[in-house]
């Protein structure tokens, strides 16, 4: 197969990394599910699969095609990918910004965990590229963004961010996981890392827990021995082999959760039961523009507000009956979740996360039926 010619994201899915030659024909790769690889009569290139394993390797093939990275490193979460690229650009007193909404354990890591060893972080909104730079120091390590932020759904702009970085030498990092490389590839406007957690749309079955990490060449081999190696929070093969199994409809999945997403976030937008809709699709969106300059599609989540207080509001998301409830997202299945039920006006204020907001993934189910059910159960709410 000949991998340097330009290969659409759908071919990468499908066939990047394919060969049939060195696996008998086979037309699924097998799982290299080994420990070692002895090399008394042949010098592979493997010794051992904390460090390589060639079934990891075709999902990251796959990965690193799609964000037009020079490579990338699976980890066994999205969460173990975080926190070793964080890590890799960390230094003891060193001092990172990142939006306050980003994903809550990232937060923590940052906030509580990284203090120990005298890192200072600076939470910013993030839709303001000059309230990101004004934060910068002299000891200003890295900018960890995440966008769409997967609660919220505002963006940061990541042309701006990075060129203001690049000048600066500050190390960029995002989170790509709600975009997926499918519609966003921040490499291509100067970010120097990005990660995803694979749990989520590149997995799609909700079935693995997988993290990966893209970038250059020289910084993901040193990951490889580093903050891979050392901590050891590599994918384990049978998690990459159902990782790619997942990549391969990865491109027809994300085309229904969009297409859906953006009919349910419309129908939910004129839903006189509704107060507002959370979703970067939306004309509506404050920052629509900015997603159209940086995104060529949008997922199936969506978060929006409906008129009830906290009673109504638990008795709709009870009524529902295609809707499982739970913080996941990215999978096969609809889910719901209540981010913004609990917190009060001042939580809200500090934050930018509306009181009563409620986050949906939408699956793979008819679009149909799923505003049939929302549909149903907001008429409940009304009753109550
Ligand atoms: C935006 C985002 N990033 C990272 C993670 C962490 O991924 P994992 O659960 O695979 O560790 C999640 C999990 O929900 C997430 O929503």
């Amino acid at each position: 197969m000949d991998e340097s010619k330009a290969w659409s994201k759908e071919e990468i899915c499908t066939h990047l990394g394919d060969d049939y030659d060195r696996y008998l024909g086979a037309i699924v790769p097998p799982i290299f599910q080994n420990t070692l690889f002895t090399r008394k009569n042949m010098d592979h290139g493997y010794t051992y699969t904390r460090v390589a394993n060639p079934t990891t390797e075709i999902a990251e093939k796959k990965i690193a095609a799609l964000e037009g990275a020079e490579q990338a490193r699976c980890f066994s979460s999205g969460m173990a990918a975080i926190t070793a690229a964080l890590m890799s650009v960390m230094e003891k007193d060193c001092h990172i910004i990142c939006p306050l909404n980003v994903y809550p354990p990232t937060k923590s890591f940052l906030d509580t965990y990284m203090k120990k060893f005298g890192v200072e972080t600076t939470f910013v909104s993030g839709e303001s590229t000059d309230e990101l730079e004004a934060a910068i120091r002299p000891n200003t390590k890295a900018i960890y963004l995440e966008t769409p932020l997967s609660n919220v759904f505002t963006l940061q702009d990541l042309r701006a961010i990075a060129a203001i970085a690049k000048a600066k030498g500050i190390i960029t990092i995002v989170d790509n996981t709600c975009a997926t490389p499918l519609f966003q590839n921040p490499i291509a406007y100067g970010i120097d890392i990005v990660v995803h957690s694979a749990t989520k749309y590149m997995g799609g079955h909700s079935d693995i827990l997988a993290g990966v990490m893209v970038g250059s060449s020289e910084r993901m081999e040193q990951v490889t021995h580093r903050e891979r190696g050392m901590f050891g929070a590599t994918m384990d093969p049978h998690q990459s082999w159902l990782l790619i199994r997942g990549l391969r409809t990865l491109p027809l999945r994300m085309r229904q959760h969009q297409e859906s997403g953006l009919r349910l976030a419309e129908f939910l937008e004129a839903h006189p039961l509704v107060e507002r809709v959370l979703y970067p699709g939306l004309p509506s969106h404050p920052q629509y523009e900015l997603g159209r300059s940086q995104m060529s599609g949008y997922s199936g989540l969506i978060s929006f507000v409906p008129r009830g207080n906290q009673e109504q509001i638990i008795a709709f998301i009870k009524g529902l009956e295609l809707f499982e409830e739970g913080p996941s997202w990215g999978g096969f299945e609809s889910l719901i979740n209540s981010p913004g039920l609990w917190i009060d006006e001042e939580t809200s204020k500090q934050t930018g996360m509306p009181q009563r907001l409620i986050r949906i993934s939408i699956g793979l189910e008819h679009p149909d039926s799923l505003m049939n059910d929302l549909d149903r159960s907001l008429a409940g709410m009304k009753r109550n």
